[in-house]
């Protein structure tokens, strides 16, 4: 199919070829087409709300769920009674303040507008959307029309038409050029079926412009949280993970200093960034979409597809969003990066505390990750966790077994010693297996400790610096100790050979490399196991106190 783009940015320009272009778009609409349409939020898939197998085909372009319904776009609340009924004189009270405007109702549906708009349901969504060449087309149609937003079902929505073309070209019969969107997050939702009435989602008009109208407003629970798959949002497309990029999605909550600081510590050179004007100069070496200035929510509306849709054409790995607060127009742009994120959140200002071990055999790892036990510490074991997923996740298995194709067995299981002896001696091979590794270990590591409640943590982990494990880290630790006492402590330990020690320990990379990589250092050079064990009880008290102290009062 063939995409007609109708190029309505300059309205002021030549009228002819402007109203031309309007009324192509209504009658394109009116018989049953599928027209892309700018409003003042984001980009609509306009067809007639009232032609079934019109708004079908809205569905089959946009991959969109069946059982979500869409927005009936009309010119103005003249045309209320014709769509809708018992409509309470609050939606006229609201219509008069906020309409044309970024402001859904949900009403009880009329008679007229049928099930393949409303998904079945027994009401209806309405707004008069705030775009002067979608006014004109609308009235062009005479009819109301259904849009959803412009995107591919779960990707961002769109503010510009060349966002809606990379979505929808090839599919519809045509895009109107308006121009970019002003507001740039979708309408705000208000079910006026219930009372009180009930915020289905937030958006571009901020709830406490709404209740300075109207009074308290219920929150629908599905505007904070995901929903289990068995609850059932009042507005369906609310329990859909939505606006994604292809790379993962972390939003960091909380003082922007903190998150700041918080997205510094956990980015690596594969990470992208959504920050905030102000903080864009700590992300030299990540890629990075800024959201406007701290202070200003409504060019952090207008940014915040754009940034998260940049993505999907910038090599990265993982995404890290710095959040506005909830104030405003702030509750909408935070809801939109966190549904971005599937609501994998992460709170910067909690008090979470996690130290990185490492170095070589003999010099007292154990030891000192004991000692962090004793102080309440939880360790995870990084090896234990490989073994874990590399057991279940069909994903690194198949990374696996394209670069070692001999290692699956003919029943697709994974022959773990095959596996080894690829490896093992062959130092391009294991570089290359770790690679895969650490491409699966370190995020799967960094959701689990997401999953945990404050309080103290340790990695093990040999590799925890070649891997990027450190990065996820408060403090890296070096144990170090003299080469003489660590062969003396294996030997004693696992009943070797001088000489096998003392090769074993050749084998690892010295202490020097530790040191130099690590942010600390944890010498071990007492003569007792006792010894030790209190030089560092000493060192890691004081070490957490200076952690809390930094986290709490920031550096
Ligand atoms: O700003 C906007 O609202 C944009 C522009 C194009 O107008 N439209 C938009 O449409 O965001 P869409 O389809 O992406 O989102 C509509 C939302 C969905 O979450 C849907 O479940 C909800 O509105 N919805 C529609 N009809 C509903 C109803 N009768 N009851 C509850 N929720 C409804
Ligand atoms: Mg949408």
């Amino acid at each position: 199919m063939h995409t007609l783009y109708f190029d309505l940015r300059d309205t002021k320009g030549q009228q002819k070829e402007i109203e031309d272009n309007i009324a192509s778009a209504g009658k394109l609409l009116r018989e049953g087409g599928l027209v892309a349409i700018p409003t003042e939020t984001v980009y609509g898939l306009g067809a007639n709300g009232l032609d079934g197998g019109a708004v079908r085909r809205i569905f089959e372009a946009k991959g969109r769920p069946q059982d979500n319904p869409l927005i009936l776009h009309l010119t103005g609340a003249q045309w209320l009674p014709r769509y809708c009924r018992e409509i309470p004189s609050m939606a006229y009270v609201l219509a008069r303040k906020f309409w044309p405007g970024p402001l859904t109702m949900i009403l009880k549906r009329g008679e007229l507008v049928p099930d393949e708009t409303t998904a079945g349901l027994d009401t209806v969504a309405v707004r008069c959307p705030n775009h002067p060449v979608t006014l004109a087309i609308i009235r062009e149609a005479g009819v109301p029309i259904a849009a959803p937003s412009a995107n591919v079902s779960g990707r961002p929505s769109c503010t510009t038409a060349q966002a809606v073309m990379e979505d929808m070209e090839g599919k519809i019969e045509g895009v109107v050029d308006g121009g970019p969107c002003v507001v740039g997050v979708e309408s705000t939702i208000l079910d006026l079926t219930c009372r009180p009435p009930r915020l289905l989602r937030p958006g571009g008009l901020p709830v406490e412009e709404l209740e300075r109208l109207i009074g308290p407003i219920a929150v629908d629970k599905a505007v904070n949280g995901q929903m289990s798959p068995e609850e059932q949002p009042r507005a369906p497309g609310m329990k859909y993970r939505h606006y994604a990029p292809k790379a993962p999605v972390t939003v960091v909550t909380g003082a922007p200093e903190k998150s700041a600081r918080e997205i510094k510590r956990r980015a690596g050179p594969g990470s992208g960034v959504i920050c905030f004007d102000e903080y864009a100069g700590m992300f030299s070496g990540q890629q990075v979409q800024t959201l406007g200035p701290e202070a200003d929510q409504m060019t952090q509306a207008q940014r915040v597809f754009e940034a998260l849709r940049a993505f999907d054409s910038l090599p990265v790995m993982e995404i890290y969003a710095q959040c506005p607060d909830s104030r405003g127009l702030g509750l909408a742009v935070g809801n939109r990066l966190k549904k971005a994120a599937g609501f994998h959140i992460l709170e910067a200002d909690s008090s979470k505390i996690i130290l990185g071990l490492t170095g070589g055999t003999g010099a007292g790892k154990s030891t000192a990750l004991d000692v962090i036990r004793g102080l309440g510490g939880t360790v995870l074991d990084c090896d234990q966790v490989y073994r874990e997923i590399l057991a279940e996740n069909e994903e690194m298995q198949k990374a696996i077994g394209s670069s070692f194709p001999g290692v699956f067995r003919p029943d697709g299981t994974l022959d773990r010693q095959k596996l080894g002896q690829e490896v093992f001696m062959k130092k391009e091979r294991l570089e290359k297996l770790n690679l895969i590794v650490y491409r699966f270990l370190v995020p799967e590591l960094g959701r689990r400790l997401d999953a945990t409640e404050d309080g103290l943590y340790a990695l093990d982990a040999i590799n925890l610096l070649e891997s990027g494990m450190d990065q996820v880290c408060d403090r890296t630790i070096a144990i170090t100790s003299p080469t003489e006492l660590r062969v003396r402590r294996i030997m004693a330990r696992d009943q070797i050979t001088e000489q096998y020690a003392r090769m074993r320990i050749g084998a690892q990379k010295p202490d020097e490399y530790y040191r130099g990589k690590c942010d600390c250092e944890l010498n071990n050079d007492a003569d007792t196991a006792e010894e030790f064990r209190a030089a560092a009880n000493r060192f890691f008290t004081r070490l957490v106190q200076s952690i809390k102290e930094e986290k709490e009062h920031g550096v």
